[in-house]
Order: structure tokens, then sequence, then C-alpha cells
């Protein structure tokens, strides 16, 4: 069934980087809401830290491909790097945020620490939607895309040829 995955009747259609982020944003919004429910619902500070863990090694791993894999690539495209600054400034923001909910030494610090840190990763997530990645797919070629959902697919450990 491999073969047919990408056919949409006029051949094969490789894989591209920003979709394969997008994919991974959408993971990332049920995950947010798992942890927000668990905030919301009074749940244990345990569960809300363990569940943490796990969001910030994941967001860790997105972070670090758009750092190494797209931005190096997207940069030579742009007039300035401003918003790649920003991409930057914003991940280190919300790896901050997920080490203060891991930190948090009460119930109260952790929701606290969950609705801003959840806040602006939504935030972060909707910019690159909206802007960054159109913005990429504008200015990368489909070869240098596909280029790179190799380097993506390498990653993660998935077969996409
Ligand atoms: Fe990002
Ligand atoms: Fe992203």
């Amino acid at each position: 069934m491999h073969e047919c995955f990408g056919q949409i009747g006029f051949g094969r259609v490789a894989v591209e980087l920003i979709d394969a982020l997008l994919g991974e944003h959408g993971a990332f919004n049920a995950l947010f809401d798992t942890i927000e429910n668990l905030a919301e619902a009074g749940g244990q500070l345990a569960q809300i830290e363990s569940a943490t863990v796990a969001l910030a090694a994941e967001l860790d791993s997105h972070a670090t491909l758009e750092e190494e894999v797209l931005f190096p690539t997207l940069i030579p495209h742009l007039a300035n790097d401003k918003l790649i600054a920003e991409m930057h400034a914003e991940h280190d923001e919300i790896r901050a945020g997920l080490e203060r909910i891991e930190d948090a030494r009460n119930i109260r610090e952790a929701v606290d620490a969950v609705h801003q840190t959840l806040a602006v990763a939504r935030r972060h997530f909707r910019k690159e939607e909206e802007v960054l990645y159109p913005l990429a797919r504008q200015s990368l070629s489909h070869e240098e895309q596909s280029r790179l959902a190799n380097a993506w697919a390498a990653a993660r450990y998935v077969h996409i040829e």
C-alpha cells in the first residue's frame, strides 16, 4: 500500500518538509490539550510534570529540526534574519516555560506555568503556520523541500521512499 501514498493521479508526490512539520504541530495540539485538561481538572502535580517531560522532549526535537534543518536553508532567501531571530527567541521562551512547569513546587505554580507556556507555544505555532511556513514554501524549491524532508525522515526514523 505504500506505493499508493502520495499518489494524486499524476504520479508520486514527494514528501516536503513543511507538510511534515505541520503534521507535528497537529500532534502537539493534542498534547497541549491533554496537559491543559490535566491542569484545569485539578490533576496531580506529578501527572502534569510527567506529561510535560514527554512534551518537552518532543517539542525540543521539533524546534531543533527547525533550527538545524529549516532555518539555515531559509535564511539566504530572506531580506534579513529578523523573523528567524524571533523564532529562536520564541523557542527559548517555550523551553524555559516547560522547565518552569517541570520545576513547579506546587500545583498553583504548575497551572500558571502551563497556561503561560501553552499560550506562547500556540502563538508561536500560529506564526509559523501563517507566516514562516508559507514563506518557506514560497522561497524553497520543491527539490529543496524534498531534500529537507529526507533530513526530517532520518531524524524521525520515518521511511518515506
Ligand atoms: Fe518553531
Ligand atoms: Fe514548528
